[in-house]
């Protein structure tokens, strides 16, 4: 059914600009709750995603899967009939409780896992505490990010540099050779990317150069696994209205965070591609990655 409550913040650009300490926390979001279940109607409101069993008895690992984009699929999911193992920081629990509340409302399970991914021991044990919790892993959703906006190389630490690497590529890499040998035909492997490694933002050096490797990991990954019927894929998302946001972004990229569209996206419009990717809708794709960013054309 329509509803027309957020209709506002769903056609024009309306971001109540705010601060956040890192990571962030949806709970803490000022203005209207991001979409986790509902997507846009012609008009300007919502209505609730319709679901169609398409992930019924999947497993999936999620990582970032508190808030945002994550908690978007691990919902998403959920609704077309699949279990999810989340990973988010110690510090991000309240929202990792919440999204299990969510799936659970949505008929399935929800498992919780705090741990931070920068430290290698960690991502070692996902895989495996994944694995003891359901028993099989069907579809990996590499999602965990960091940024932090810096306007020139002089002025970018080293330190940041690798902490950004040490977050958003590394961790994609080591949970794809960890789950890969329990994986098998039909199963899939989605990376979250962004729209930044096509535009090359000059505010996210590091961040942007993660997501450029992100894609190219994709692809590279896809190659060696086509063979064996697993699907690798990418999502390159625009601005999308986040933790992320208000937590790491200044309030001058806050009041200009849009698309050609006149709005950001709502995470429930990024996670339809992540069901469609990890449905066999799609199973025609792989090596690609998909862009929904507010209508931004962009070459790959
Ligand atoms: N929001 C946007 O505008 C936007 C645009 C393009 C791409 N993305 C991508 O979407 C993905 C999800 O971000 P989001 O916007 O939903 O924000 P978010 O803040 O809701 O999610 C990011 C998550 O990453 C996790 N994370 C960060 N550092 C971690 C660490 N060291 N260990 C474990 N987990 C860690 C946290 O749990 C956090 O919730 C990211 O890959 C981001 O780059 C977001």
């Amino acid at each position: 059914m329509a509803s027309n409550s957020d209709s506002q913040f769903a056609q024009g650009h309306e971001i109540p600009v705010s601060d956040q300490k890192m990571p962030g926390l949806q709970s803490e979001m000022k203005g209207p709750p991001p979409q986790n279940d509902h997507i846009p109607t012609e008009d300007g409101g919502y209505q609730l995603y319709k679901a169609a069993g398409k992930l019924e008895g999947k497993k999936a690992v999620i990582t970032g899967g508190d808030s945002g984009i994550g908690r978007a699929v691990a919902v998403l999911f959920a609704m077309e009939g699949a279990d999810s193992f989340i990973v988010y920081l110690p510090e991000e629990e309240k929202d990792a409780q919440e999204t299990k509340r969510l799936v659970e409302e949505k008929g399935q399970k929800c498992y919780t896992f705090a741990a931070d991914l920068k430290d290698k021991k960690n991502r070692k044990k996902v895989i495996d505490l994944a694995l003891e919790k359901m028993g099989k892993i069907n579809i990996l959703v590499n999602n965990a990010a960091y940024q932090n906006m810096i306007n020139d190389i002089s002025e970018l630490s080293e330190e940041q540099w690798e902490l950004t690497f040490n977050t958003n590529i590394h961790p994609y890499f080591y949970l794809a050779k960890y789950a890969l040998p329990h994986m098998k035909s039909g199963d899939s492997i989605i990376n979250n990317a962004s729209i930044n490694a096509y535009i090359g933002r000059p505010d996210l050096l590091d961040y942007t150069s993660t997501k450029g490797a992100i894609v190219s990991f994709t692809r590279g990954l896809h190659n060696q696994m086509i063979s064996r019927g697993i699907r690798v894929n990418a999502v390159a998302p625009g601005p999308v209205w986040t933790p992320l946001i208000p937590s790491t972004m200044n309030h001058e990229a806050q009041e200009q965070f849009t698309s050609p569209m006149g709005r950001p996206s709502q995470p429930s419009e990024i996670a339809t591609c992540f069901v469609f990717l990890a449905s066999m809708d799609s199973s025609s794709i792989a090596g690609q990655t998909l862009h929904p960013n507010g209508g931004v054309v962009v070459n790959g």
